[in-house]
C-alpha cells in the first residue's frame, strides 16, 4: 500500500510535527550555547589581552579558580609554585595577573604609584564612610589618612609604650601559672595577647581575654569576616546582590561582622569614654584631640571607624607575625642560641629592662633581624594585595596590560625571591639582614605593604613584638611539644597558623621581678 502524506503524518511511528521543532529548537540552542562557549575560550586563550600568560587553565576562564583558591586557604603557597613553574607573570583570572617581576612590584607599589585598590576591597568597605584601610577612591584615602594618621607616627608611639609593657607583663604572669599545668598553646596565648594590647592602647581597656583565656568571639567574627572577604571579593556583585536582597533573606555572608559586633564595640567604647573621660593618652584621646582640632571633619563616625580598625588590622597581624617569630627560632636552635646569647649579655651588662624597652631593642641587632626574618617568611596578609591597572594601561615584564585589568603580588612570593633574598630565600636565616644588602631587601619588603597603601600600625606592631620577643624569651625556656609537626596554616587574606604548643620553663633571671604585674600608669 502506497504511503500518503497524510498517514506519514499522523502514523504512530513517527515523531510529531512539536517533537520534531522541539528537537530542531534545542538542537539549535545546544549549538548556539556550545559555539558561545567555544568561541569565550577560544578569545580568552587567543585573542585576550591577557592570552598566552600562564597559569592554570581554569584561571584564564573565569574567577573559579580564584575562589576555589579562598575557600581551601591555600592561595599564596599555589601562588609560590606558580611562579617557580612559569616565572614573573602568571594568569590568575580572566583579567587579573600575579606579579614577581621586581620593576613591576615598584610600579605597582612604589612611591608614586598610579596603581589603586581593585575591587576586591569594596566588599570590605560595604556601605562605611570612613575606612582608610578599604577606600579605593585615592583622593578620599589620602583625604582621610591625613586626618588620623598623626596617632600612629613613631614620635607619638612613646606615649603608648608603658600601655604594651603592662600587657607584656601581664602576659608573662599568665604564662609563668600556665606553664606548671603541662604543654601551653603559646599561638592561641599570642592572639589573646594581641587582642589584649590593642584594647589598652585604643581604650586604655585590656579586653580580658587573657583572664579569661578566651575571646568574646571578635577573633571569630574577624576571621569569618576575611574568610567571607577572600573569596567574595573576585565576584563583589553576589556581595552587592546580598546586600540589596538582605531584607528580605537575612544575612548569610560573614563578611558584613565587619561593620557588626565590632564596630559595636568601639561604638560602646566611644560612649563610654566620652561620659567618663579620662586622663591617658591612649588612641581613644588621640583621636579626640583631632576631633577637637577639626569638629566638622574628624566625625564620630571616622573615631569609631579608627577604632575598630586597629582591632580587625592590627591584632590577628600581629599574633601571626609573633608565632612566626618565636616558631621560626624554635625550627632553628642555632639562631635562638645566638639570640639568647644577646639577650643574656644585654642583661649581665645592665642593658636590660623587663619589659625590654624600645630603645634597648634597636641596641639588639640580631633580635632585629630574628624579627624580620619572621616577617619575611610567614607574612601575616597573604592575599594578591590587588591593584587597578591606571588608565593608560602599564608594561610589566615586556607584556602590556591595558586599563581594565588587575594586577597584584603577594608578599609570600616576593619575600621569597631568590635574587633578593639569595638562594637560601626559603630557609629561615636572620642573619641575612645583618650580612645581606638591607637596602635591597627592604625596598622589596612586602609583608607591611606599600606606597601609599603601607601600613598605619607598622611602628606600632614593631612596639610590640620588639619588647614581646626579648621579653618571653629572657623569662622561659621554650620546647616545642611536638617538633615532628609542622604547623598548620590557612589564608583567608590573613595565614593564620594553629598548632603552636611548647613546653615552657622559667629561667633563673637575677633582674626578672618574677612575673609579678608592673605598674605602669
Ligand atoms: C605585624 C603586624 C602587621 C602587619 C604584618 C600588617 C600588614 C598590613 C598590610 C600588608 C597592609 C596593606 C594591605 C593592603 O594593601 O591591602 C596594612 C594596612 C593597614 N594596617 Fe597593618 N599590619 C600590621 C599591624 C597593624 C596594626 C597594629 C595596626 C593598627 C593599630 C594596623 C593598621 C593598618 C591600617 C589602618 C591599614 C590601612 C592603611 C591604608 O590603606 O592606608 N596594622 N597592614
Amino acid at each position: 500500500m502506497a504511503v500518503t502524506t497524510s498517514s506519514f503524518l499522523t502514523s504512530p511511528s513517527l515523531p510529531s510535527l512539536d517533537t520534531v521543532t522541539d528537537t530542531l529548537v534545542s538542537h539549535y540552542l545546544v549549538t548556539f550555547f556550545v559555539s558561545v562557549a567555544v568561541g569565550y575560550v577560544v578569545y580568552q586563550r587567543v585573542f585576550a589581552p591577557l592570552a598566552g600568560v600562564p597559569g592554570p587553565f581554569w584561571a584564564s576562564l573565569g574567577k573559579g579558580w580564584l575562589i576555589v583558591r579562598a575557600r581551601k586557604g591555600d592561595l599564596h603557597r599555589e601562588l609560590i609554585r606558580l611562579h617557580e613553574v612559569h616565572g614573573a607573570l602568571v594568569r590568575v583570572g580572566p583579567k587579573e595577573l600575579s606579579i614577581a617581576d621586581l620593576d613591576g612590584i615598584k610600579l605597582i607599589y612604589g612611591a608614586g604609584s598610579q596603581f589603586h585598590k581593585s575591587a576586591w576591597y569594596s566588599v570590605l568597605k560595604g556601605h562605611r564612610t570612613f575606612d582608610p584601610f578599604a577606600e579605593r577612591d585615592p583622593h578620599i584615602h589620602s583625604a582621610q589618612k591625613k586626618l588620623v594618621i598623626r596617632p600612629y607616627a613613631m614620635e607619638t608611639l612613646k606615649d603608648l609604650e608603658p600601655y604594651v609593657d603592662s600587657t607584656v607583663y601581664h602576659f608573662i604572669s599568665r604564662m609563668k601559672e600556665k606553664m606548671t599545668l603541662g604543654e601551653v598553646d603559646l599561638g592561641k596565648w599570642f592572639q589573646l595577647f594581641a587582642f589584649d594590647v590593642i584594647g589598652e592602647i585604643t581604650f586604655s581597656k585590656r579586653f580580658g581575654f587573657m583572664d579569661a583565656e578566651e575571646d568574646d568571639g571578635s577573633l571569630k567574627s574577624v576571621e569569618s569576616t576575611l574568610a567571607s572577604a577572600s573569596w567574595l571579593g573576585h565576584v563583589p556583585w553576589v556581595f552587592w546582590t546580598h546586600d540589596y536582597l538582605r531584607p528580605w533573606i537575612g544575612n548569610w555572608l560573614g563578611v558584613t561582622n565587619r561593620t557588626g559586633s565590632l564596630m559595636q564595640r568601639a561604638l560602646k567604647e566611644v560612649e563610654e569614654r566620652k561620659k567618663r573621660g579620662t586622663d591617658r593618652n591612649d588612641f581613644l584621646e588621640k583621636f579626640f584631640r583631632l576631633q577637637r582640632e577639626k569638629p566638622d571633619q574628624v566625625t564620630d563616625t571616622a573615631v569609631i571607624s579608627m577604632a575598630a580598625a586597629n582591632i580587625t588590622a592590627g591584632s590577628d597581624t600581629t599574633a601571626i607575625s609573633l608565632r612566626s617569630i618565636i616558631y621560626h627560632l624554635l625550627r632553628n636552635p642555632q639562631h635562638l642560641e645566638t639570640l639568647r646569647q644577646e639577650i643574656d649579655t644585654a642583661r649581665r651588662e645592665n642593658r636590660l629592662s623587663d619589659p625590654v624597652t624600645m630603645e634597648e631593642a634597636e641596641r639588639m641587632p640580631f633580635l632585629q633581624a630574628c624579627i624580620m626574618e619572621g616577617l619575611r617568611i610567614h607574612p601575616s596578609i597573604g592575599g594578591l594585595l590587588p591593584r587597578d591597572v591606571p588608565r593608560s594601561g602599564c608594561v610589566i615584564a615586556g607584556r602590556f596590560i591595558p586599563e581594565g585589568h588587575v594586577v597584584g603580588t603577594s608578599a609570600w612570593v616576593i619575600n621569597r625571591n631568590t635574587s633578593i633574598y639569595g638562594h637560601d630565600a626559603a630557609e629561615f636565616n636572620p642573619s641575612r639582614w645583618i650580612k645581606g644588602n638591607k637596602a635591597e631587601m627592604q625596598r622589596y619588603f612586602l609583608t607591611f605593604g606599600g606606597a601609599n597603601r603601607m601600613c598605619f600600625g607598622k611602628n606600632i606592631a614593631f612596639m610590640e613584638m620588639t619588647k614581646m620577643v626579648p621579653t618571653f624569651l629572657r623569662h622561659f625556656d621554650v620546647q616545642l611539644t611536638y617538633p615532628e609537626r609542622p604547623l598548620k596554616e590557612k589564608n583567608f587574606f590573613f595565614v593564620i597558623q594553629e598548632g603552636l604548643i611548647v613546653n615552657l620553663r622559667e629561667r633563673g633571671d637575677e633582674q626578672s621581678n618574677g612575673g609579678a604585674e608592673k605598674e605602669v600608669y
